[in-house]
């Protein structure tokens, strides 16, 4: 007689088995699913691909740890969304995470495709976890189901609105932005904090997040002497902006806001990074209680370093993690309270909500280019 025969038999018998009564790890599993959207193509891909690692680990650790919510042990599964930074394709993804069934959402990065794809979210009633857009409008609206685990532009750049005047004693600042919903946003913060704290403006420019050549904004700068410039966009067109002023002859201070202290901006702006300096939301990762463990953590499982925001992406599913936990439930209407409420030691600091979902005890950091890489000069809690 062939194995195949002897075999045969009992794998009905074990089939009939589980037909009868499944094992219990599956009987008492509760199916989850974690949205996730932003940028996984196009020039912001690897903000978005470093964002959803973040997520990704915190999905694979809450189902190593077999987290129960009532009395099932809930089996987390990511489902996402490439929002590609569009706008219109944000609002689409947002749609079909609705449609997969979501329990919350993680996302996304942009301010220009979070702004309206919170209000897909807002009308079908689910959270949404933002852990990188910055516009103070997208917890500006009322809504409740929009939270944020990363500070706002009215705290970084007005933060750097008012160092510029008060530390940096800038007698002539000139503004540049990429008129997209958060740069302009950004630069908009940055103006109304100049102003308040007594500086002038001498420049509001602006250019597109395609562009890449900036020679006309400078010259026009360059015209007024400005002593400071304020680039409102993302590293790679600040990087240009920055070789293009020197080649330009334009010696003023380049300060950007979130999104510059990257990598990237070092490696291709050259020469012209050295000194530039970059307001960034958050503390300093090596400095808080967790960060460098969860460093060594993301290095382990990817095999290379974290790119920016990934930590605001990993504490922004813990967050909902703990309040379906705490509420015994995944169901948005029942876990909402419960992370309204919720209050933790993230890897970025403190996690918990002001009454219109953004985060309370957020902070900025002033970094600088210093030898060839960023230096933390000051971080900042509140403006
Ligand atoms: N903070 C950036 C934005 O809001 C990524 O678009």
């Amino acid at each position: 007689m062939s194995l195949r025969y002897t075999l045969k038999p009992l794998a009905l018998f074990v089939g009939a088995i589980f037909a009868i009564a499944p094992p219990a790890s599956f009987a008492d599993d509760l199916p989850v699913k974690i949205g996730f959207a932003a940028p996984l193509t196009g020039a912001n891909a690897g903000y978005g691909k470093d964002l959803e690692s973040g997520v990704r680990l915190a999905i694979e650790e809450a189902n190593a740890q077999k987290i129960k919510i009532g009395d099932k042990v809930a089996q987390f599964t990511l489902v996402s969304q490439d929002d590609q930074a569009d706008p219109r394709i944000g609002v689409q993804a947002a749609q079909k995470l609705v449609d997969s069934g979501v329990a919350v959402v993680v996302g996304h990065f942009n301010s220009g495709t979070t702004i309206p794809a919170s209000q897909v979210y807002e009308q079908a009633g689910i959270p949404v976890i933002d852990p990188a857009a910055t516009n103070p409008v997208i917890t500006g609206r009322g809504f409740a189901n929009t939270f944020m685990v990363i500070s706002t532009d009215g705290q970084n750049a007005g933060n750097a609105g008012a160092y510029a005047v008060d530390v940096t004693k800038a007698k002539r600042i000139a503004i540049i932005d990429d008129r997209t919903a958060f740069g302009q946003g950004e630069a908009d913060e940055f103006e109304k904090a100049v102003k308040a704290h007594g500086g002038t403006i001498v420049a509001r420019e602006y250019t597109d997040n395609h562009a890449v050549d900036f020679s006309t904004q400078i010259t026009k700068i360059k015209g007024t002497n400005a002593d400071l410039v304020f680039f409102g966009g993302l590293d790679n067109q600040a990087a240009g902006f920055a070789r293009r002023m020197k080649q330009l002859g334009l010696n003023a201070q380049l300060v950007g806001g979130g999104g510059v202290m990257d990598p990237d901006f070092i490696k291709l702006a050259g020469e012209a990074a050295d000194g530039v300096m970059a307001w960034e939301y958050g503390r300093p990762l090596a400095q808080l209680p967790g960060g460098k463990d969860f460093s060594a953590k993301f290095k382990k499982r990817y095999g290379e370093d974290i790119l920016s925001y990934a930590p605001f992406g990993y504490d922004g599913a813990w967050a909902a993690i703990k309040a379906m936990q705490q509420a015994r439930s995944s169901a948005p209407t029942a876990y909402r309270p419960a992370l309204k409420a919720i209050d933790f030691e993230g890897v970025t600091g403190k996690i918990s909500f002001d009454s219109t979902g953004a985060l309370k005890s957020g902070a900025s950091t002033l970094y600088q280019v210093k030898n060839g890489a960023w230096v933390p000069i000051v971080t900042k809690s509140g403006t």
